[in-house]
């Protein structure tokens, strides 16, 4: 099964150039789920119910975020309200959205999940190794072991520890937020 996933989109041309070249990409790769970050879709950063509309159409099964998930207020509700939009899952409990979303494609079940790094950007948040052994039990729970992490993160070295500590216990660790 392949997973597509696609960094930061960034902007109007980030979206541009998406909705121009993600159908072609998802066919080019057999892209079984396509996850996208969309934490800068909009201008000037954030994400906006327009912007996320604009992932959404051009193909993206999940969008996770990161540290700008709530740079807009107006997309408050759209991470209360969408099932496959998703916020770091380490940000406190009564922040708007959840940090995991479970793709059913029936001959399969799988997880996405967004998390946070500490080092460098918000070290008020959860512990990302912590809330990862509290997220992978949980979906142990329920017999989901597919499992792929956006590590939304500034700092290699908490995303290679990471990659270490999770070897084994997720399908794919891929990160964004450095717009490499
Ligand atoms: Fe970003
Ligand atoms: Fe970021």
């Amino acid at each position: 099964m392949n997973v597509l996933f696609i960094g930061d989109v960034v902007a109007k041309a980030g979206c541009e150039k998406l909705q121009q070249v993600l159908p072609t990409l998802k066919r080019q790769y057999n892209a079984a789920v396509t996850v996208v970050n969309g934490e800068n879709s909009a201008d000037g950063n954030g994400i906006t119910p327009g912007s996320l509309q604009i992932l959404f159409d051009a193909g993206a099964d999940v969008v996770t975020t990161g540290n700008h998930a709530f740079r807009r207020r107006e997309c408050y509700d759209a991470f209360e309200t969408q099932e496959f939009l998703l916020r770091p899952a380490n940000f406190p409990a009564s922040a708007p959205g959840k940090g995991v979303c479970i793709i059913d494609r029936g001959a399969f079940r799988m997880a996405v999940v967004n998390l946070m790094g500490a080092v460098n950007m918000h070290p008020q948040l959860s512990d990302p190794f912590a809330t990862m052994d509290a997220v992978l039990a949980e979906l142990a729970q329920q017999g989901i072991r597919t499992v792929l992490l956006d590590l939304h993160a500034e700092a290699t070295g908490e995303k290679r520890a990471l990659a270490f500590y999770l070897d084994g216990r997720v399908s794919a660790l891929v990160g964004t937020h450095t717009h490499v």
